[in-house]
């Protein structure tokens, strides 16, 4: 039996993409905060190599925080559903929330973040996604800030996986399946 063997071609190398980070993190630090820190999410677990870059680069108040959720399973398609595995351990109530995503894809996932975080009573709440792929565009969500809009691509690494694996790949690539 023949068996498929996975390549990882380069598609954004290390340096473009912290250098789109820096000029992100200079526009958020622009916009300044109110009288609290900004509440910044990371969404794990493919957002959090962006994440770490980025706080890095806002200069400003900040409380950081972690919600996970997961939507795909081992799989390049959306399965439309979406799951809360780790909630937040901070009220956000009145305060200025900034959203820290991977990619916004179907932008499901993005919609299901949005609704349980609006319920909660923010003052404001922003999103930030490294990647956008509008081409698999099934519902609209509202981008405040995106790194890169890309084809319709499936990508990996700089902390998104296919099957849990590539999130260590310090670049980010697009995988290809190969005949051994
Ligand atoms: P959406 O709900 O379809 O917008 O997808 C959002 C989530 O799906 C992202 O947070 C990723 O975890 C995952 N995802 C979507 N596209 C890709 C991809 O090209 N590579 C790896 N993960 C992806």
């Amino acid at each position: 039996m023949e068996t498929q063997a996975e390549f990882v071609d380069t598609y954004l190398d290390a340096a473009t993409v912290a250098n789109r980070i820096a000029e992100i993190g200079a526009q958020i630090t622009a916009l300044g905060c109110g009288n609290q820190p900004l509440v910044v999410v990371c969404v794990l677990k493919g957002s959090v190599m962006f994440f770490a870059d980025l706080a890095r680069q806002l200069n400003l108040p900040t409380n950081l925080v972690f919600l996970g959720v997961s939507s795909y399973s081992g799989s390049t398609e959306s399965s439309g559903a979406v799951r809360l595995t780790h909630d937040l351990t901070l009220d956000i109530r009145d305060r200025d929330v900034l959203i820290v995503e991977d990619i916004v894809d179907t932008g499901l996932t993005m919609s299901y973040l949005l609704d349980i975080l609006r319920a909660r009573g923010p003052n404001s709440l922003r999103v930030c996604t490294l990647l956008h792929k509008p081409a698999r565009k099934r519902v609209d969500v509202p981008l405040d800030y995106v790194g890169f809009t890309i084809d319709d691509v499936f990508v990996v690494g700089y902390g998104l996986d296919f099957d849990e694996r590539y999130r260590n790949l310090p670049f980010i690539g697009t995988l290809r399946f190969g005949p051994n």
